[in-house]
């Protein structure tokens, strides 16, 4: 099957205005507007992906071609779901997903999907259970609520994309590969050293999809190495 290049979407439309509503802080009016507004959101729609972040996954994949058919992959902070589905479209009916988040999503078929705090211990063993031996590549688009104070923003991030990496080194299979997402920080230098010990390519993207004005990028991480071969 061809792969599928959904891209973004070209142009916003006519721009739609929100009325402030009684009892709809000024805030969640400032959401309801950009989503209304924002093409991504309407593209998602349009082509039944379940978030605009599907886009990000899109640009990230046709950047460094990661993902390939029959792949096995991990998914951590997956709901609602669309980067699950854009995996699931280009690793085919014989590729394996398992998924994890916070939150309860609908099911997807070919994703194997797990309820659970990733920075828990017993979340993290019913993950490898699952799997049942290596992946192929670890995807992390895991991200707490933000405070709106960024340093705090990007601790969390960090401590999220390190317990990524952690849970990456057990069960990626030689050569493997990981995405993980992380707001921009103090942290960010010491992290990307420390993939760089395990991994033979380490980039980071800011993919188109992601909006300008924040401050998460994604750290793409190839060529995994052994610890005995490091
Ligand atoms: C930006 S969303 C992911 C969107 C998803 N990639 C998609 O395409 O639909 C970030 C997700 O990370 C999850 N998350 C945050 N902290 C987590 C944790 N400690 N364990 C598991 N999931 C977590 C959130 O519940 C949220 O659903």
């Amino acid at each position: 099957m061809a792969r599928k290049r959904r891209g973004g979407p070209k142009r916003a439309d006519a721009k739609q205005r929100v009325k402030t509503a009684r009892g709809r802080s000024n805030s969640s009016t400032r959401w309801l507007q950009r989503q209304l507004n924002d093409p991504y959101v309407q593209e998602a729609k349009r082509v039944g992906y379940r978030s605009r972040a599907a886009f990000k996954l899109i640009d990230i994949d046709d950047k460094y071609r990661l993902i390939r058919r029959n792949m096995r992959v991990v998914d951590l902070g997956a709901a609602p779901g669309g980067w699950c589905q854009v995996a699931a479209e280009r690793i085919g009916p014989e590729g394996r997903i398992v998924a994890v988040d916070l939150l309860e999503f609908d099911g997807l078929r070919g994703v194997d999907a797990l309820v659970g705090d990733f920075h828990e211990a017993e979340t993290q063993e019913a993950v490898r259970a699952r799997l049942g031996g290596h992946v192929d590549l670890v995807l992390s688009d895991m991200g707490a609520s933000a405070t709106g104070h960024a340093a705090t923003d990007h601790l969390r991030s960090a401590a999220l994309a390190e317990a990524a990496f952690e849970f990456a080194t057990e069960v990626l299979a030689d050569d493997g590969a990981m995405v993980v997402k992380l707001l921009q920080g103090a942290e960010e230098g010491a992290y990307v050293a420390r993939l760089r010990e395990r991994f033979a390519k380490v980039d980071r993207m800011k993919p188109p999809a992601s909006r300008d004005r924040s401050a998460e990028m994604y750290i793409v991480a190839r060529g995994f190495r052994d610890a005995a071969d490091v």
